[in-house]
């Protein structure tokens, strides 16, 4: 089943494999990602999770190509968000960006959401679409930072992108 959402398991490695550069290749590169990606933070900014973003109209665009660019890179397309990460690996990076933000599993499972609801108007092969997903799903456990519980924990870099 398409979209599926497991629970993120606090202090739990977290293994992902970056996407299949067949996702971008069919997306339609780098054009294609950055209507993709503008569309998913046009739907963020409607969502419950909003409040976490500039809300600033020229920020949060910044914001939406930052982030643009991070996925045309991650995705297997040109390096167009390298010198962003201060020399640090592109992941780790991602990782330790959102710990200024406190993301509770609620806020990840709007985000996967939000997601959802833009890949949903791509018309490409599903599989792709999967395996796009399946990154997304695990990398996003890495996010979460904060728990019902009142406790807060901040993941570990780890990455296993040999998993298959
Ligand atoms: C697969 C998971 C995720 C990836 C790959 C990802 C990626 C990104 C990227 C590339 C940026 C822009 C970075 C920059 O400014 O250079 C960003 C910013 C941000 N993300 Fe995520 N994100 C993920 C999950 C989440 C989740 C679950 C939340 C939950 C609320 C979240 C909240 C934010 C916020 C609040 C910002 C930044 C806003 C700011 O700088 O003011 N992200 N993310």
């Amino acid at each position: 089943m398409s979209y599926e959402i497991s629970k993120v398991d606090k202090g739990k490695e977290v293994h992902f494999r970056q996407p299949d550069p067949a996702f971008y290749e069919a997306v339609g590169g780098e054009e294609g990602m950055r209507e993709l990606m503008y569309d998913f933070y046009d739907i963020i900014y409607e969502s419950d999770i909003a409040n976490f973003f500039p809300q600033d109209e020229e920020e949060f665009n910044e914001i939406k190509e930052k982030n643009t660019k991070f996925f045309i890179q991650i995705c297997g397309g040109p390096k167009v968000y390298e010198n962003e990460t201060g020399g640090m690996e592109l992941n780790e990076y991602m990782v330790r960006l959102h710990d200024d933000f406190s993301i509770y599993e609620k806020s990840r499972y709007e985000w996967l959401g939000c997601m959802e609801e833009a890949l949903r108007k791509v018309d490409i092969d599903q599989k792709l679409k999967d395996d796009f997903w399946a990154y997304l799903e695990s990398f996003s456990k890495l996010t979460v930072n904060t728990f019902a519980d009142g406790s807060t924990y901040y993941a570990a870099y780890t990455q296993a992108a040999e998993d298959k």
